[in-house]
């Protein structure tokens, strides 16, 4: 039996009255690849804001490590990494530095904060850049010190919000290799994708959410058999056609 590492409760959140996180209950498991996968609009980045507490959820809550999250985030907050859609790194700083501005603010110093910003930007691929500022780096490569920036403090739940967009297909494979070498170190993992390749590579468990609500989730295998019998006749890509009647790939 594996232990509930985070859950949402009731979720809700609305904007200009329209309902974009609709009652979302999901819980992840202590050891899971959680696997999110929506097209855009559906959602997922407010559910992923409103679990690491950066946007207030007009109603419901999160559970993490079997506490309330917005109640304890003092100190909880240095258990959880979140790798936001949105950029969150600072261009006028170095690359090291922004890895150490984030990683710091866990309480980490010294020696350690040294060999943490040295690990961070190796685990993706920046450590002959370390010293070039963040504003002239290439979109793929800001992404992946957005990435290195919230990994610096060990965090036992990692959050990725499409952090592959825009990069290559040799760094895309080097960090999906490296989130699997966390996981296996224990490292627990949500992860929002618009490629379902990657999601079917390295998720335990798949939702599928449309419109604020998780539709289906389960394995691969579990969410093809709600198609079909045989299942080694249709994708993922197919299912979530067939459950949605959209295209994930369609941007
Ligand atoms: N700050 C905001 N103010 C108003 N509307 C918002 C805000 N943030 C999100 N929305 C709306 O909420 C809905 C869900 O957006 P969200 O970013 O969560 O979707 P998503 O599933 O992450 O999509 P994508 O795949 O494009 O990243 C969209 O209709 C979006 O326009
Ligand atoms: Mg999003």
């Amino acid at each position: 039996m594996m232990d509930t590492i985070l859950k949402t409760i009731d979720l809700t959140k609305k904007y200009d009255n329209k309902t974009v996180v609709d009652n979302l209950n999901i819980e992840i498991k202590e050891g899971e690849v959680f696997g999110l996968l929506g097209p855009n609009g559906a959602g997922k980045s407010t559910t992923m804001n409103m679990i690491c507490n950066l946007v207030k959820p007009d109603f419901g809550s999160v559970e993490f490590m079997g506490k309330d999250y917005a109640k304890n985030k003092k100190k909880l907050s240095r258990n959880l990494g979140y790798i936001p859609q949105n950029l969150a790194i600072h261009g006028s700083l170095k690359a090291w530095e922004n890895v150490e501005l984030f990683t710091s603010l866990y309480g980490i110093k010294g020696e350690q904060l040294k060999e943490r910003i040295d690990e961070s930007l190796e685990y993706v691929g920046l450590s002959e850049r370390r010293n070039d500022y963040a504003k002239t780096f290439s979109g793929g490569m800001k992404r992946r010190l957005n990435i290195a920036c919230a990994i610096g403090h060990h965090p036992k739940l990692l959050i990725f919000d499409e952090p592959t967009v825009g990069i290559d297909p040799q760094s895309r494979n080097f960090i999906l290799e490296k989130i699997k070498e966390s996981n296996k170190n224990g490292t627990t993992v949500i992860y929002t994708s618009h490629y379902m390749e990657e999601v079917e590579a390295i998720c335990t468990r798949i939702a599928i959410m449309d419109n604020g609500k998780v539709i289906a989730s389960g394995t691969s295998e579990q969410l093809k058999k709600l198609v079909t019998d045989d299942i080694s006749e249709i994708t993922l890509e197919e299912v979530f056609l067939t459950l949605t009647g959209k295209k994930l790939r369609d941007l």
